[in-house]
């Protein structure tokens, strides 16, 4: 039987009886590595944030702080992760321990370690330019008592440092993806492929099997609705799904490409996306959650969808009868029910360039700006020609129904009508009988009907005389209107 392999600060671990379903924080925890803490054992709190040699931007090596309590150990098959504990050599703290010290970062130190992890990414980061960059990348590790002031002043002292150690130089080799396996354990079995033939050969083998891709949905499965994930096929060693590309109309994001990888790419190309990825989840979610995960898992409340539809994406659908290409607002049939068939896999999402004749916006509401769910989500296009009518409306919701979906009897009252704020009033009362959305814990009907409706106007303000609102550098909304 083979056995999963992986490098843990600095040494081979090699593993052949253990549960597909062991989360690297429980095995961490088992195996003398007490450092890293469990606090929510669900990506919210970042106290289990070790760090993984991954791919950043251009396929250049990166170190990513990502939360092992939603990494499944098979996940690192001939991948190099650290955890805490092998960060000083001797007596020699790293220099991201060190900040910590130096400005009294830590009080009880239960999240320490977490926030350390995250520093530890500060440190080898150099995209750090502005410091919103630097808030985000905290926005994953909660402190109860420290506050986060000497935290954040920490990390602002590390941006960009780059160290001169035996970890800056692993920057310099390869990348290092994970290795294909097969591996099987008392009736579990993980598949790895890095062949799309082989992954073919698994899905007809095992159709019950769960595809997997960066984890961060999934996992929840196990860590907190407590049902074992046997069959699991993981996507994450196929290459050619993963990473954006720049096409003759646009943008083309592989399905594997994570969130942090997409934010560079999506800055220049796809400003618009940009704009939502600064409010999704935090820096350790980013690191490992894909595109394709985002859009297969089928959540009303996913933030990409609305963006993507408002942008009029196409999906790239693969299997072995070869590929299909649906548009976005196609893709969700029915509550987490999507029109992937038995035996395919969402390969990629292509994105067209907008033109300069369309007005675009971005909106998440929710109870916290960061690492927080979204009630109700946004995305919208509208096409005005040189005398100002509206030539074509995109004006798509997340929260607002069964699926994301498009709110088509308002923006058909909106084709063909001058752009003014009296025609996008009465059209956007038209978005209650668009949309006849749910009570439930993040919003009642009443607020989410408001919310349809004055988002459009909202969006109407923002637009008026620019096509796309910069954010300011400190936010405290998506919407900006002054
Ligand atoms: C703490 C936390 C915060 C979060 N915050 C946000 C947020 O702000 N906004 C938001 O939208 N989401 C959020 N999420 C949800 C989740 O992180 C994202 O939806 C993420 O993009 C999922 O990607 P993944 O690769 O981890 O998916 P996985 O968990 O690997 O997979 C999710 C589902 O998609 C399927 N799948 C994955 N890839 C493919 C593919 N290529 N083809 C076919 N099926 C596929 C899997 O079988 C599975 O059913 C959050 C999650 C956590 C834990
Ligand atoms: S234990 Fe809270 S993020 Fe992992
Ligand atoms: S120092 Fe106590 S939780 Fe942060």
């Amino acid at each position: 039987m083979p056995s999963l392999q992986f490098t843990l600060n600095g040494r081979l671990v090699v593993l052949d009886a253990i549960s597909t379903n062991t989360t690297l924080l429980q095995y961490l925890r088992s195996s003398g590595h007490p450092g890293t803490k469990e606090g929510c054992a669900e990506g919210d709190c970042g106290a289990c944030s070790v760090a993984l040699l991954d791919s950043g931007p251009g396929d250049r090596p990166a170190w990513r702080a990502v939360n092992s309590c939603l990494i499944f150990l098979p996940m690192l098959n001939g991948r190099e992760v650290w955890s805490v504990e092998g960060l000083a050599s001797g007596d020699q703290l790293h220099p991201a321990q060190q900040a910590l010290v130096q400005r009294l970062g830590s009080q009880c130190g239960y999240c320490t370690p977490g926030v350390v992890m995250s520093l530890f990414e500060t440190c080898y980061r150099q995209d750090l330019d502005v410091d919103w960059k630097v808030d985000d990348q905290l926005c994953g590790n909660l402190c109860r008592c420290t506050g986060y002031r000497p935290i954040r002043e920490a990390a602002l002292s590390l941006a960009e440092a780059v160290p001169k150690d035996h970890f800056s130089e692993r920057l310099q080799g390869p990348a290092a993806p994970c290795s294909p396996l097969h591996y099987d354990y008392q009736g579990q079995s993980y598949y790895c492929p890095n062949q799309l033939a082989d992954l073919w050969q698994a899905m007809k083998a095992h159709p019950e099997a769960r595809l997997i891709a960066g984890g961060t949905d999934l996992a929840l499965t196990v860590t907190k609705h407590f049902q074992p994930l046997p069959q699991l096929i993981s996507l994450e060693g196929l290459n050619c799904l993963r990473g954006t590309s720049k096409t003759d109309h646009g943008l083309r994001i592989g399905a594997t490409t994570t969130l942090s990888q997409l934010e560079a790419s999506a800055a220049t190309e796809l400003p618009l996306l940009a704009r939502m990825l600064r409010f999704f989840a935090s820096r350790q979610i980013k690191n490992r959650a894909t595109v394709g995960g985002n859009l297969c898992n089928a959540s009303p409340i996913g933030d990409l969808a609305p963006v993507l539809m408002a942008l009029n994406a196409e999906l790239v659908l693969l299997s072995d009868r070869g590929e299909r290409r649906v548009p976005l607002d196609r893709f969700f049939l029915d509550y987490r029910h999507t029109a992937l068939q038995p035996g395919e896999i969402l390969a990629a999402v292509e994105v067209p360039r907008p033109g300069t004749d369309w007005r675009l916006g971005a909106y998440k509401v929710s109870k916290r700006r960061e690492l927080d769910i979204s009630a109700v989500c946004a995305g919208m296009a509208v096409q005005i020609d040189p005398k100002g009518t509206v030539v074509e409306a995109r004006l798509c919701y997340g929260g607002m129904a069964a699926t994301t979906r498009r709110a088509t009897k308002t923006e058909e009252a909106l084709r063909g009508r001058p752009w003014t704020l009296t025609e996008v009033e009465q059209a956007a009362s038209l978005t209650a009988e668009d949309f006849a959305p749910i009570n439930d814990q993040r919003g009642s009907q009443w607020f989410r009907a408001t919310l349809a409706r004055n988002l459009l106007i909202g969006f109407f303000h923002e637009t008026r005389e620019q096509s796309l609102r910069k954010l300011p550098e400190r936010p405290s909304s998506t919407l900006v209107l002054s």
